[in-house]
């Protein structure tokens, strides 16, 4: 056995997933896009210990209850046939559960850093299912730059992959709207929205389409193109939630004040493009020549609350010892 410490960045979609098929395995109604980011990252230590009665996790040095990533590495022990309870220390270099998928990168991390303790080596593709178990978009984050979730059909076909890198110097700045801990998790939204919904259905074919759109467009260069793609997915994912039963939002007044603000800058010839996930932060999607004029218009207004980042790297191992 062996104490593995891995990293993962998060990710987010440019064509959302909203809503699972099969709840248990995590198979989503839709296949999804995804920039992974270089600032946002989560580093996770395992170390399976024959001693321990329970698993033990610390999230940012605070003892939390295991519940989740338990469950979680309960697939790692089924798969390594192993009965061993472990050790688990997570740091989250993420604004924890507020809409910047830091389930993304904790998943991620968690199913690389937990399998190499338990002595798997498993493939990208292997870990991006197995992290895919543990939060949909955490499949997307196994890769760096941008990744494609295949929507598939069971366990084996639902998997991300990389796609080819892109020649555009893509850039995403967060305006953080609010950090706070979201009023409703994503999962149970999710459920509710595919139950109640009746934009459901025609969320699912639109958003198909513009996967296939996405991917194009992407292999094109053609920046205008894949903005538009985003912004639009963000934009009929957060309608079908608000025609759901409660009718809900995760946009605060702020969210449509930077919108607007997006808006202007594109009006006046600057490509930006904004995307909103489970959380009223606005990202927004541009090129590196631009990010001076955008944050330049968002000062006034959100002052320091702005982050810039670009692509990052896909999972990896940073440290791998031998337990004593
Ligand atoms: O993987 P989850 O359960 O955190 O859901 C992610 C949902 C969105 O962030 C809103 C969209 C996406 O594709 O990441």
């Amino acid at each position: 056995m062996k104490t593995v410490t891995a990293r993962a960045h998060t990710n987010i979609a440019l064509i959302k997933y909203w809503g699972k098929k099969d709840p248990d395995l995590i198979l989503p109604y839709t296949s999804s896009v995804s920039l992974t980011l270089a600032d946002f990252y989560t580093d996770t230590t395992v170390s399976f210990d024959p001693t321990l009665k329970a698993d033990q996790f610390h999230l940012d040095g605070i003892a939390k209850p295991a519940g989740k990533v338990s469950q979680f590495l309960d697939l790692v022990r089924h798969r390594a046939d192993i009965p061993t309870y472990a050790r688990i220390e997570s740091h989250n270099h993420v604004p924890t559960a507020a809409g910047l998928a830091s389930s993304a990168a904790a998943f991620a991390a968690l199913a690389l850093a937990g399998s190499r303790a338990a002595g798997l080596d498993l493939s990208p593709s292997a870990l991006s299912r197995l992290a895919r178990r543990g939060s949909g978009s955490a499949s997307r984050s196994i890769f760096g730059d941008l990744a494609i979730w295949h929507r598939g059909h069971d366990d084996a076909s639902s998997v991300a992959e990389a796609l080819p890198p892109t020649t555009l110097p893509l850039r995403m700045l967060v305006v953080m709207v609010d950090t706070s801990r979201k009023a409703i998790g994503s999962r149970a939204l999710m459920a509710n929205t595919v139950a109640t919904s009746p934009y459901y259905p025609a969320w699912v074919t639109t958003n198909e389409n513009a996967v296939q759109a996405m991917v194009e467009a992407l292999a094109a260069n053609d920046f205008a193109q894949v903005g538009h793609l985003t912004e639009q997915s963000s934009m009929q994912m957060h309608a079908t939630i608000l025609a759901a039963d409660p009718a809900f939002t995760y946009w605060q007044p702020e969210t449509l004040t930077a919108w607007a603000i997006v808006k202007q800058l594109r009006a006046q010839g600057i490509p930006a493009y904004a995307t909103m996930d489970a959380g009223p932060n606005v990202k927004i999607l541009t090129l590196s020549p631009y990010v001076e004029q955008i944050k330049a218009a968002l000062a006034p207004t959100f002052g320091e609350r702005l982050l810039t980042t670009g692509p990052g790297p896909a999972a990896r191992v940073l440290t791998e010892v031998p337990n004593a």
